[in-house]
């Protein structure tokens, strides 16, 4: 049931395929004989922080149902082995602990909030905590129909279902950590709960209505440019229309992504579109990517068709649902030797390495 909360996509699941066959397809010329760049040249500086490759972790929701403490297992080990984390908005450890943890690795995503003084209050904390990056997510007005999570009855209120309990008691590890740590719930939300939102469920319930049926527009782009001094970036765009507002609105940063095909089922690869976005926006704004991002590879991939910086979401969060610290750890160590491995197979820069499709 957890493992399809992450793993799944939306409808039958076309645009999850897309994003892997548009990755798939981009191929690397090598070139033996050029000057050669070595592997250990590459670290990255983004929006002036130094990362060990250009690879971050995308925010995830709910992140604590898929281990319970993974947010901030991840940020610390974001934090130590420098790679940016993105704290959701809708994730289930506080604002304060996850810049505890990674410090300035850390990024902060945020929804528009249907009662607009929520988000208001959120980037104030955040300015408070010490942020520097503040992620705007504008594709998810509306929730998506994700048939595993119906299938499988994971949904709120949540109904302790025979199925249900046995899948927990197969994992005796999982439920051992959650009887320890509590059942989840939307930390960066909790001081303005409703005084009859007491559980955790409640608690996510409250979180969600107030993000979902909230659309971002260039207004609200705008009032948030004002409230927020520092580097301000928006999620989401497939599209020439958006990347203009969000420009229009003073961003810094785009990330070309379909949510990791949980979204809009008919959407484009986020590769296909980042194709089209790159050569007109990359002038004038940090292009990121995510949506199907796996290995080191398509790190390098994401590299060769422009992107500065490249995220995945699952990639990570598969790790901490297979055990925690020792796993996310021995998945940032795979994806690092991974990306410098191919880098190193290419002899050149990623750019002049890619065979362009005429
Ligand atoms: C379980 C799950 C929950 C997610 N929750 C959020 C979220 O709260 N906010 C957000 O901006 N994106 C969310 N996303 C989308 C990710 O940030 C990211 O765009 C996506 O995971 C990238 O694709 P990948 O998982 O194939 O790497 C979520 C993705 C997954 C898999």
């Amino acid at each position: 049931m957890i493992f399809d909360y992450l793993d799944g996509g939306a409808g039958a699941e076309m645009c999850l395929a897309e994003n892997r066959r548009a990755l798939d397809s981009i191929k690397l010329v090598p070139r033996f004989l050029s000057d050669g760049i070595l592997p250990t040249e590459n670290s990255t500086e983004v929006f002036g922080e130094n990362y060990s490759i250009p690879l971050g972790v995308s925010p995830v929701g709910l992140a604590g149902f898929i281990w319970p403490g993974a947010e901030l297992t991840i940020a610390k080990l974001a934090g130590e082995l420098g790679i940016p984390f993105i704290l959701s908005m809708v994730g289930t450890a506080s604002m304060e602990e996850v810049f505890g943890a990674a410090g300035a690795r850390a990024w902060l995503q945020v929804y528009p909030t249907r009662d607009e003084t929520i988000l208001t209050d959120v980037i104030q904390r955040a300015k408070r905590i010490g942020y520097k990056v503040l992620v705007v997510t504008i594709d998810s007005p509306v929730s998506a129909q994700r048939q595993r999570d119906i299938r499988n009855g994971f949904r709120n209120p949540f109904v302790l279902s025979p199925r249900a309990i046995w899948e927990f008691a197969v994992r005796p590890r999982w439920l051992a950590e959650m009887a320890r740590k509590g059942v989840p719930q939307c930390a960066v939300f909790e001081p303005y709960l409703p005084r009859n939102a007491r559980t955790p469920f409640e608690c996510i319930a409250f979180a969600e209505a107030q993000v979902k049926n909230a659309a971002c527009t260039l207004e609200d782009l705008k009032r948030i440019r004002k409230l927020w001094s520092g580097i301000l970036v928006v999620k989401g765009v497939l599209s020439e229309n958006d990347a203009e507002i969000a420009l229009a609105a003073g961003v810094e940063g785009l990330v070309v992504s379909n949510h990791g095909g949980r979204q809009l089922e008919a959407a484009p690869a986020s590769v296909d579109m980042f194709l089209q976005l790159a050569d007109r926006f990359g002038p004038h704004c940090t292009m990121m990517l995510d949506s199907g991002i796996r290995s080191g590879l398509d790190v390098v991939r994401a590299l060769a068709i422009g992107a500065q910086l490249c995220f995945s979401g699952r990639a990570f969060y598969y790790a901490a649902g297979a055990g925690g610290y020792k796993k996310i750890r021995l998945a940032i160590q795979l994806l690092t030797e991974e990306y410098k491995r191919s880098f190193g197979q290419l002899g050149c820069p990623p750019k002049e390495a890619w065979l362009r499709k005429s």
